[in-house]
C-alpha cells in the first residue's frame, strides 16, 4: 500500500564515544531506519563533513597541529565546526532533514577540555561561537572499555597504516576519555543517552532506536 509521510522539521542527533566504539556503524543503522520512514537523512561527521573541514581534519589527525598545543588544536576543531555547521548542518536542518553527526561538541569538551586541560570557560566560549546556539537534541554516548575499542580500531586499520593523532595516546588517556563522556552524560541526562557499545551491532541499534523513538517526534505514517 502506498504511504504518505507528513513533512517533518529537521532534527539533530550526535554520536560520541572513544575510539572503535562503533559510532559510524550505529549512525548508518539509524539513518537506514529513519529512511525507511520516508525521512531525509544527512549522515555526517566531525572533524570534517564539508570540503574545507575535511582539509582541517586531515591536518589534525596527521598530528600537524599537535606541536602548537591543545589550545591550537581546539581552535582548529572549532574552525572546522564553524564551516560544517554553516555550510552543511544548518541548511540540512532548514530543509527538514534528520542530521546524524558522528562526533560533535562533546568530543572537543572531552579530548581538548578534559584531556587537553583547557579551562572549561575558555572552551565553552569557543564552543558558543562555533555552534551559535545549535545544540544536538539527542546525543548517544557509546560506552566501551578502551582496551576493546582500541583493539577494534587496530583491526580496522589497513596494513601499514599508522595510528592517528589520538589513537596513539596512552591507555590512561583513553580511560580518562571514557570517564569524560560519562560525566557529560550524567550532567546532561535530558540530551544524552549512554549505550553499552559492547553489545552486538544489531542489539545496539535496537536500543538506540528505542531511545530515539521515545525522545524525538517520528512522523505519523498515514495511508495515502
Ligand atoms: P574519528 O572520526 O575516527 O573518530 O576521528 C576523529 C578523532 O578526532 C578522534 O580521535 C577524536 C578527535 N576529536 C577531537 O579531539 N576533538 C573534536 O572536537 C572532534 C570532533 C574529534
Amino acid at each position: 500500500m502506498a504511504r504518505k509521510v507528513r513533512p517533518a522539521t529537521g532534527h539533530f542527533i550526535t554520536l560520541e564515544g572513544g575510539e572503535g566504539a562503533g559510532k559510524s556503524t550505529l549512525a548508518k543503522a539509524l539513518a537506514a531506519r529513519l529512511e525507511t520512514l520516508g525521512l531525509t537523512v544527512d549522515l555526517t561527521r566531525e572533524p570534517g563533513g564539508s570540503p574545507k573541514a575535511e582539509r582541517i581534519r586531515e591536518a589534525l589527525l596527521a598530528g600537524r597541529i599537535k606541536p602548537y598545543g591543545a589550545f591550537a588544536e581546539a581552535l582548529m576543531f572549532q574552525a572546522a565546526r564553524i564551516d560544517h555547521v554553516d555550510s552543511r548542518i544548518r541548511p540540512a536542518l532548514r530543509r527538514g532533514a534528520w542530521v546524524i553527526c558522528d562526533r560533535f561538541i562533546d568530543s572537543t569538551r572531552v579530548y581538548q577540555g578534559t584531556l587537553g586541560e583547557i579551562a572549561a570557560e575558555k572552551l565553552s566560549a569557543l564552543e558558543a561561537v562555533a555552534i551559535a546556539g545549535l545544540m544536538p537534541e539527542l546525543t548517544f554516548i557509546l560506552d566501551l572499555a578502551p582496551e576493546t575499542g582500541l583493539a577494534r580500531a587496530a583491526r580496522r586499520r589497513r596494513p601499514g597504516e599508522a595510528t592517528d593523532r589520538f589513537e596513539s595516546e596512552t591507555i590512561t588517556f583513553h580511560r580518562r576519555l571514557r570517564q569524560g563522556f560519562l560525566d557529560i552524560a550524567a550532567a546532561e541526562p535530558q540530551r544524552c543517552v549512554v549505550l553499552d557499545a559492547s553489545l552486538p551491532a544489531e542489539t545496539l541499534a535496537d536500543t538506540a532506536w528505542e531511545a530515539l523513538s521515545s525522545r524525538l517526534p517520528l512522523p505519523q505514517i498515514a495511508p495515502a
